[in-house]
Order: structure tokens, then sequence, then C-alpha cells
């Protein structure tokens, strides 16, 4: 059953993201609109059930790593018992979460005891007025704590995820990697991907140049080994204190190893972060599909997937929002 996901391009699916809601609490630039209000009823959300029944379709087929995502996934009532029933699937080796961690220090304990390996948390700044003025909340002191419980109860590695914008937060990429060393958090910086039209100023920030100066300043050598299951390419201080991921998918695409697809709140498996190129699941598991059937219907949607996004440095190509996708 190993690797039964094999696109046209000849890559190998392994690796399904799944939005559990595209709620959030927060309204980030880059992801969602001030004053959204999101677009599905959860009416036509997907039951725990339904997840766990695609994800372990999936599973079957050789997908080994389940992130969960939103919106943000700890506005899911409950979220830790999908993840108990997601971890009862001994072939899924990886499950973790992406969140904004606003909820994290209520949730950490729950989560890591269900069985969430690892985290992946949105931090864009480590001053207060300024994640104010990117997420259009007061969250900073909130994420900090949500971040030293996530420490504490032992979710390991927990990794940072921080959008660097030109002239909003590109000045604090120095004081980030240090604060990260400090806290032996992994950081990995972003470029923006134009998704949907949030009524933000697109601050696209080319990494290269940032990668460069970062190399020189903490002396990083690149990581052979691999970290995740993701995009990033990482690099490393000599002395190993210092984890630095680069995610460029506009200026150094990685659609070439792409290894994923998203599983939406509602149920539409979207083949690309970038493209239209999507399947609906949610009539066929409303229609008692079989087993097999539901295995072919995978199969058969994989030959959908692109060869790659098509962003390039300019606004809005794909008219979706990053929180209706999964991030
Ligand atoms: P691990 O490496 O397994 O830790 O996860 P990850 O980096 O894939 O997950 P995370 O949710 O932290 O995603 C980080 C960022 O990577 C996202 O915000 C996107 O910007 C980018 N990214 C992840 N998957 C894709 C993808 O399929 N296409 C593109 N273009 N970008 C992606
Ligand atoms: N471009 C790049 N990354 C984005 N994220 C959300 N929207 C975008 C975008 N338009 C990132 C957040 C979060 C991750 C899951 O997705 O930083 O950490
Ligand atoms: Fe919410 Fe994450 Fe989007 Fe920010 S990036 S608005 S935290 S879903």
């Amino acid at each position: 059953n190993q690797h039964r996901l094999r696109d046209r391009f000849g890559r190998h699916v392994d690796y399904l993201r799944v939005s559990v809601t595209d709620k959030c609490d927060l309204r980030c630039s880059y992801c969602m609109p001030k004053g959204f209000r999101g677009f599905e009823e959860p009416e036509n959300w997907l039951s725990f059930a339904e997840i766990e029944r695609v994800v372990a379709a999936f599973g079957r087929l050789g997908v080994k790593r389940v992130r969960l995502t939103g919106g943000e996934p700890l506005l899911r009532r409950k979220l830790p018992d999908l993840v108990a029933a997601l971890a009862s699937h001994r072939e899924l080796e990886d499950i973790s979460l992406s969140t904004n961690a606003t909820q994290l220090e209520k949730h950490a304990q729950a989560l890591f005891d269900a069985g969430v390996g690892r985290i992946n948390v949105s931090l864009d700044s480590l001053d207060r007025a300024c994640v104010q003025q990117i997420t259009g909340s007061d969250s900073f002191e909130q994420v900090l704590r949500g971040l030293q419980r996530a420490k504490q109860v032992g979710i390991q590695p927990i990794k940072l995820n921080m959008v660097v914008m030109r002239g909003i937060n590109d000045h604090e990429v120095s004081r980030m990697t240090a604060f990260c060393m400090r806290e032996g958090f992994i950081l990995r910086f972003i470029e923006a991907m134009p998704m949907g039209s949030t009524g933000q100023a697109s601050a696209y920030c080319d990494l290269g140049p940032i990668r460069d100066q970062l190399v020189r300043e903490f002396d990083l050598v690149p990581v052979v080994k691999e970290l995740g299951g993701g995009p990033a390419r990482y690099w490393q201080s000599r002395d190993g204190s210092a984890t630095i991921g680069f995610i460029s998918p506009i200026s150094q695409h990685f659609c070439a190893s792409c290894n994923r697809v998203r599983l939406a709140v509602d149920g539409t498996l979207y083949m690309c972060l970038g493209q239209e190129a999507a399947f609906p699941l949610r009539p066929y598991l409303r229609s008692g599909i079989s087993e097999d059937d539901l295995e072919a219907l995978l199969i058969e949607a994989i030959e959908l997937k692109p060869e790659r996004h098509e962003f390039s440095n300019k606004p809005y190509q794909v008219l979706r929002f990053m929180s209706q996708t999964g991030g």
C-alpha cells in the first residue's frame, strides 16, 4: 500500500493538511481581510468521524504525515478528541498542528496527551504594537504564554513561522533569530503569497538577501537532515544553537518536491495552494461511498494536482483566502 498516491509528475503525496475550521480569532494582514466573517456554515463542516475516515483512507494509500490547520484549529471544539482518533491509526507517523497560539496555553497539555507530536506557531514580530498591527489584535503576551506552556508540557520541536514583510517586520529578523536560539525554537522565515484580496498592502519581501545576511551574522551552514515534511530549506549555526528555515514560495519555489494536498473544512480537497484545482469529497462521504470507492476517488483526485503554483510577485492570483484552503 506504500505510495499509491502518485501524481502526473511522479510526485508521491505522503503529507495531508487538514483544515478543521476556516474561522480565526486573528486577522493577519496577509491572510484575511479585516472584518471578514468566514465562508462556511457549520452544517457544511466535515464531522470528526468524516475527517477521520478521509485521513484513514489516505493513510492506507501511503500518507504518513497529517497536519491540522485552519483558520485557527484550536477554535474547533474538542480538537484533542480528533487528535486522539487520528493517533489510533498507527500508519500515521507524524501528527502536527499549525496554530496562532492564542488558545495554546489552555489546550497544550490535552493536545500533547492526545498525540500532537510537534507544533508550528505563527509569530511575526516580538514587538507588541507590531503584532497588533499585523494580526489586528493585542495577542502578543497570550501567544508567548502559549509557547511557554507548550514547551513545559514537552511538545518538541516547536517551530515559529514569521512571514517577513518589507517595511513592517523585516528589521526584526536578527532579533527573532536570537529569541529562538534562546528559547530553543526552530525559526522559519516565510515569503507572503498573494492569496485572496485581503485589502491589505502586499508587502512581499525576497528572502534571498535576508538569508545571506543571517548566514554571515550567525555563521550558518546548510542542514542536510530532514526537519519535518515541509518546503523549508534549513540552515544551522555551527554550535547547533540556531536552526533557521527559509520558505520561499515566490523567489525559489519548491513545487517540484511538493508532497501534499489539503482537505478544507467543507470536504473540498485542494491540490495546490496557488491553483484552483480541487475535488469535492463531501457529497461522496454523505452518500454512503464504500472504502474501496473512496480510495479509488482519492487516487483519481491526485491526478488533478498541477505541476506548480502560478504565483508571481503580483497581487492576488488565487481568489481563495489562506484560511479557506487551510494554511
Ligand atoms: P513541517 O515542515 O512539516 O513542519 O510543516 P510546514 O512547514 O509544511 O507547515 P506550516 O503549516 O508551518 O507551513 C508553513 C508555511 O509553508 C505555510 O505558511 C506556507 O507559507 C508554506 N507552505 C506550506 N505548504 C505549502 C505548499 O504546498 N505550497 C506553498 N506554496 N507553500 C506552502
Ligand atoms: N503567505 C504565506 N504564508 C501565509 N500564512 C498565512 N497566510 C499566508 C500567506 N498569504 C502562514 C502563517 C501560518 C502558516 C500556517 O501560514 O504564517 O504560520
Ligand atoms: Fe488566523 Fe493564521 Fe490566518 Fe493569522 S495566518 S489570520 S492566525 S489563520
